[in-house]
């Protein structure tokens, strides 16, 4: 449709996305071949035909299995570099990619493979697409807050290269004030903070993640919409809201895209954007998102153009750099 083509012409930032989300079935056989890795799925189309779930935790624990043929610092770069030129193709001129440590880290990858790799993708990204890019390091939520303080520690010889923390995982019974004070030491290291809050969790989760975290910008918060207090402050702090609209419909956080919040979000004055979350699990890159929600016949053009404006304005790249992409 005409809708379909304007969407695909719009430059935009991805500000949700996991690294390891992005891990499709295709290459998830390669690297298990390439590493010898034995994976519980005889084809490609047995893992499509697992990724049906019910809930967050459903998905959560299929994705950490998934993680698990990645050993290699050419993995990460091969994974990051399989992401951005999907990313290049659904015209993302600047992502700020997720990644999940600890996933690693627990199976005995060292921090600095990791990090060197997926920096590796990210500079041959810039070089074959321009696409610019930044790290956010999201610590494991289920696990406790020591754990989160040692990989802020490990992290520590990258830090001149990684953009922010963020909190992700199970997040029922993991509130944000169980991370104040690492998220407050990320803070005092000059590090952007981040959270995943009201996907699943109670809006109160998105109140600690403001008033425990500081966050600079609220990953899904689709629940915030629950208390108007809550909207009202939202929306009087201009603060970016990374919604993924194919996630949501996946997880069964939405019954049905008709009824995504998206559309009341832009009408309640939130600074809404749209994003993929994990492609490879929810079956759809970001132009997928756009397309699915525009479809459903409650955006307008403008509306679609603000929520890919919104992404760079939403974004942790400087003014100038925000104004060269406008
Ligand atoms: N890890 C990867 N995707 C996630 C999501 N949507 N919510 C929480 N943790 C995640
Ligand atoms: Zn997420």
């Amino acid at each position: 449709t005409d809708l379909d083509t304007f969407i695909a012409g719009l430059p935009k930032a991805e500000l949700h996305l996991h690294i390891e989300g992005s891990l499709e079935p295709e290459q998830m056989f390669a690297l298990a071949r390439r590493n010898r890795v034995d994976i519980p799925f005889g084809s490609v189309e047995q893992v499509r035909a697992a990724y049906s779930f019910s809930n967050l935790q459903d998905f959560l624990d299929i994705y950490y299995q998934g993680a698990d043929v990645l050993r290699s610092q050419e993995d990460f770069r091969d994974l990051a570099l399989a992401y951005f030129d999907r990313a290049a193709a659904d015209n993302v001129r600047h992502a700020e990619i997720f990644f999940d440590p600890q996933t690693h880290t627990d199976r005995g990858i060292p921090f600095g493979i990791v990090a060197e790799g997926l920096l590796d993708g990210m500079a041959e990204a810039e070089a074959r697409h321009g696409l610019t890019s930044k790290l956010i390091l999201c610590f494991l939520r289920h696990l406790d807050e020591e754990a989160a303080f040692e990989t802020l520690r490990q992290a520590e010889p990258w830090l001149d290269r990684i953009a922010g923390v963020g909190l992700d995982s199970s997040e029922l019974g993991h509130p944000p004030e169980k991370f104040a004070r690492v998220f407050a030491r990320a803070g005092e290291m000059g590090l952007k903070r981040v959270a995943h809050a009201g996907e699943e969790g109670p809006p109160d989760y998105v109140v600690q993640a403001l008033d425990l975290l500081a966050i600079d910008r609220l990953d899904h918060g689709n629940r915030s919409l629950e208390d108007p207090a809550l909207v009202r402050r939202l929306a009087e702090s201009g603060i970016t809201l990374t919604v993924c609209p194919l996630s949501n419909l996946k997880l069964c956080v939405v019954g049905d895209l008709a009824d995504h919040p998206i559309p009341r979000m832009l009408e309640l004055g939130l600074a809404a954007t749209i994003n993929s979350d994990d492609p490879a699990y929810f079956g759809g890159y970001v132009n997928d998102n756009y397309r699915a929600l525009a479809a459903q016949g409650r955006l307008s053009t403008v509306d679609i153009a603000t929520l890919a404006r919104n992404s760079f304005t939403g974004s942790f790249l400087d003014d100038a750099d925000v104004a060269h992409h406008l």
